[in-house]
C-alpha cells in the first residue's frame, strides 16, 4: 500500500499531514505507517497460505518497540541477532518461542539468556559455535534447538556489501562442509537438529538467485534425510527487495510461489526473515532545509537530517528519492544537492535532485523505514531523531528525541 499521498497539496502518512509532526515533534523525525507495515507483513503470511509457517520479522532493519510489538500482535516471530534485539522483542511482547538467534558472533551469555526464555532455534554459522552452544546448554541442563546456517555459494546480485551468499563472505557454513557438520550436530548431547537456514543478501530484486539456493539446499536435506537425520523446517532467511527508485523487486506472493513450487510437496515448515520488504516503505524521514548555498558550479541545499541519521546513501550510494512536504510552484525547479550538516564530503543524502526550494521547507526522504534509524550514530556528537507511528488519523511519539545530555551519559572527566 502507498501511505504517504499528497492530500491538499500537503504530503501525508495516512491522514496525518507530516508538517503537523514537523511542528509538534521536530526535525529530524522517523516517520512510519502503522497501515503499511501490517499490510507488507500480512502479504508474506498470506502469501504462504496453508502451508505450514511461521515469519519472522528480521528485528535489525527496525527496531522500535512500537513496531516490534505492533507485529507480535498479529503473530510473527522474530529474527535476531545480538542479546539486545532478543530484550526488545522482549519488551515488546513478542513470543519467544517465535525467535530465531542468526548471526556470526554469540557469545555465551547470549546464547545463555536465549536458551533461559526458550527460543524457536539457534541459526548456528559455524563448527566452533556449534560445540560452545553444546556446552552451553549442557550447562544448563537444557537442549539448544540448532539449525546450520549454510551458505549455498550463490552471487545474489546485489551490492557487495549486502551480498551474503559467496563462498568468499564470512557468513554460514559452506554447504560442501554441511552433511558432516550436521552429523556432528545430531550426535551433541544437547543439541537438537531441527532446521537449515540460509540467507544470501539483501535489496534482491530477482528471484533466481533464491530458487539456485533453495535446489542446492534442499538436496542437501534430501542427503540428511538418507542419513537419517531429519529436518523440520527450512528458514530462507530474508532479502526481498524494494522500490525505491525504479527498481521492480518480486511480489511477496511471486516469492512464496517459488518457494512453495521449489518444496515439490516436501512437507517442511518454511520459516522466513523478512526485513527491509516490511518496513522499508512505510517510513520516512523528515528534514528541514537550513540554508541553500546557490554557488556557481553547485546548488546544495543544507538540511538538518545528516549521515549520522540516515547512512545509506554515505555508505551504499543508496538511493531515496527526496520530495517536498509542501510542493511550492513560486520558484524554480531546479538541480540540488541534500547535504547534511556532518564534516564530511560523503554526507549527502541526494545529489542532483529536481526540487522547487526556499529556506525552511521540509522534505520527506523516502524508503527510510528500513536500516534507517537502526543505524543512526551520534557522529559530531548530534543526537539520534525522534520516531513516530501514525495510525490513521493519529500520530504517536514512539521514540522521543535524544536529550543532548544523553550522549555524554557515562562519561567522566578526571580529577
Ligand atoms: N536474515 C539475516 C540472517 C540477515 O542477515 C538479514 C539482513 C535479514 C534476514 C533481513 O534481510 P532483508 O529482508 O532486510 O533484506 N544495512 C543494509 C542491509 C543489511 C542487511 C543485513 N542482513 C542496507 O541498508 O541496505
Amino acid at each position: 500500500m502507498q501511505a504517504f499521498t499528497l492530500q491538499d497539496g500537503r504530503l501525508c502518512a495516512e491522514a496525518v499531514p507530516l508538517e503537523d509532526i514537523a511542528e509538534q515533534v521536530g526535525t529530524p523525525t522517523y516517520v512510519y505507517s502503522k497501515a503499511a507495515i501490517e499490510s507488507a507483513w500480512r502479504g508474506f503470511d498470506q502469501a504462504l497460505g496453508d502451508h505450514p509457517h511461521q515469519v519472522c520479522y528480521a528485528v535489525k532493519a527496525n527496531s522500535n518497540l512500537a513496531v516490534l510489538q505492533l507485529l507480535a500482535r498479529l503473530g510473527s516471530g522474530f529474527d535476531i541477532v545480538s542479546g539486545g534485539e532478543l530484550e526488545r522483542v522482549l519488551a515488546a511482547g513478542g513470543d519467544p518461542r517465535r525467535v530465531v538467534f542468526s548471526g556470526v558472533g554469540k557469545t555465551a551469555d547470549e546464547m545463555r539468556r536465549a536458551l533461559e526464555v526458550g527460543i524457536r532455534c539457534f541459526n548456528v554459522e559455524s563448527t566452533a559455535e556449534l560445540s560452545r552452544l553444546n556446552r552451553v546448554a549442557g550447562e544448563l541442563r537444557l537442549t539448544a534447538p540448532v539449525s546450520l546456517r549454510v551458505n549455498p555459494d550463490v552471487d545474489a546480485r546485489t551490492h557487495p556489501y549486502i551480498s551474503t551468499g559467496l563462498r568468499e563472505n564470512k557468513f554460514g557454513i559452506d554447504i560442501r562442509e554441511a552433511e558432516a557438520i550436521y552429523r556432528q550436530a545430531a550426535n551433541a548431547a544437547h543439541l537438537s537438529v531441527e532446521g537449515v537456514d540460509f540467507h544470501i543478501g539483501s535489496q534482491l530484486t530477482d528471484l533466481s538467485p533464491i530458487a539456485d539456493a533453495l535446489e542446492r539446499v534442499l538436496a542437501l536435506v534430501d542427503r540428511l534425510a538418507a542419513e537419517g537425520i531429519t529436518i523440520r523446517h527450512l528458514d530462507v532467511g530474508g532479502g526481498l527487495g524494494i522500490r525505491y527508485r525504479d527498481e521492480t523487486p518480486p511480489a511477496a506472493e511471486d516469492y512464496a510461489r517459488v518457494l512453495l513450487d521449489g518444496l515439490q510437496g516436501r512437507d517442511l515448515e518454511l520459516l522466513m526473515e523478512p526485513g527491509r520488504a516490511v518496513v522499508g516503505n512505510a517510513g520516512v524521514l523528515i528534514t528541514r532545509v537550513q540554508y541553500l548555498k546557490d554557488g556557481s558550479e553547485q546548488r546544495f541545499a543544507v538540511v538538518d537530517a545528516a549521515m549520522n541519521d540516515l547512512l545509506r546513501p554515505s555508505l551504499y550510494d543508496g538511493w531515496h528519492a527526496i520530495t517536498p512536504v509542501r510542493p511550492r510552484a513560486d520558484t524554480d525547479t531546479l538541480p540540488w544537492d541534500i547535504v547534511g550538516p556532518v564534516c564530511e564530503t560523503g554526507d549527502f543524502l541526494g545529489k542532483q535532485r529536481e526540487l522547487a526550494l526556499a529556506e525552511g521547507d521540509l522534505l520527506a526522504v523516502h524508503s527510510a523505514g528500513a536500516y534507517g534509524f537502526v543505524m543512526a550514530s551520534n557522529y559530531n556528537t548530534r543526537p539520534r531523531p525522534a520516531e513516530v507511528l501514525v495510525a490513521g488519523g493519529c500520530h504517536h511519539l514512539v521514540r522521543e528525541r535524544e536529550p543532548l545530555r544523553a550522549l555524554w551519559r557515562g562519561e567522566h572527566l578526571l580529577d
